[in-house]
């Protein structure tokens, strides 16, 4: 009897040891169709070897990222975090509005998913920080704010007390990347970078107000632009969105005189 559990549980362990096998040979095939599709597709700007060195990096500005030891701006995860595979997904599904990185939206999905794995290992510390990149939890926009234009102006008001303290100095008195500390500013790789127009109506995280939010709370890594999650309260930070709102509003001329908030 002794001998026969032992046997069973040779056995599964066995196959375990086959299918965890299995699973790494996959992965693996799946990093190199990523690897060959990477070459193709990514890099003429990304470089061949991923360090952002591509022949058409010298006329870009900003330049392409170098996946290897460079920063990532876009991620669900806190500060400093790694982004998980849906938002390099995300990412190569979007591209980065206002950049030469283009959307990858009519790739397969089974083909950005191969070539996210294979970014994914250029570096070690995607995988030793596994535990740590889960998506922070972004709440919905409050429907008081977001539904009817005296919420809005009310809570974009506030908005503005704290715009004035943490962001002018950046991003201007009217919100146009001019602020005085703009010209001056420097990425983590000494490129210049200048803070973004908020009057536009996009920012490069995404569409959503959670886009927004998020990029408020977790700041873009690697750039000037810092994250908020500490120094601003949630409620806050929905109200430098509903400023941020406002101002794409005085930009496309759909408020009077008397909505005037500054
Ligand atoms: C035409 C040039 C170009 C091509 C082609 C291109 N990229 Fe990019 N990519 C860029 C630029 C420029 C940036 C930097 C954008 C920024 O910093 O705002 C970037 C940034 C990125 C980032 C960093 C995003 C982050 O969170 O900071 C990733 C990841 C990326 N590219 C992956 C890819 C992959 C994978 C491909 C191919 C499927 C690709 N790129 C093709 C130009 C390009
Ligand atoms: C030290 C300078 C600095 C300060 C302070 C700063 N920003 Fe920024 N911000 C930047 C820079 C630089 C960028 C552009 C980063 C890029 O394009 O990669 C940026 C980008 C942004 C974006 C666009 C993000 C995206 O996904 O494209 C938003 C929104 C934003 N800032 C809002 C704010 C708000 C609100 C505050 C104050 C609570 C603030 N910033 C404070 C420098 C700053």
């Amino acid at each position: 009897m002794k001998t026969l559990i032992f046997l069973i549980s040779f056995l599964n362990t066995l196959a375990l040891a086959e299918s965890s096998m299995i699973q790494a040979m996959k992965e693996q095939q799946l990093i190199e169709t990523g690897h060959q599709a990477f070459l193709n597709r990514c890099s003429g700007c990304h470089g061949q070897a991923a360090d952002g060195n591509g022949p058409a990096s010298v006329m870009l500005n900003p330049k392409p990222r170098n996946l290897v030891s460079g920063s990532f701006k876009f991620h669900s995860t806190s500060s400093g975090v790694l982004p998980n595979v849906e938002d390099l997904m995300k990412t190569l599904n979007q591209g980065v509005i206002g950049t030469s990185m283009p959307s990858f939206r009519e790739v397969s999905e089974q083909e950005r998913l191969a070539i996210v794995m294979y970014v994914r290992s250029l570096r070690p510390d995607f995988k030793e920080t596994l535990a740590d990149q889960i998506p922070l939890n972004i709440p919905r926009p409050p429907k008081d704010i977001f539904s009817n234009k005296t919420g809005l102006l009310g809570a974009a008001k506030k908005g503005r007390a704290h715009y004035v303290k943490a962001c002018i100095l950046c991003h201007g008195e009217k919100g146009m990347g001019n602020g005085p500390s703009a010209a001056e500013l420097t990425d983590a790789d000494n490129q210049p970078i200048k803070p973004a127009n908020l009057r536009l109506p996009y920012i490069k995280s995404g569409k959503t107000p959670q886009d927004l939010f998020k990029a408020i709370t977790v700041g873009l890594d690697g750039s000037p632009m810092p994250g908020f999650e500490t120094l601003f309260s949630e409620a806050q930070r929905w109200e430098l969105v509903a400023y941020v709102y406002y101002l794409r509003g005085v930009e496309a001329g759909i408020y009077n005189e008397g909505d005037k908030i500054e």
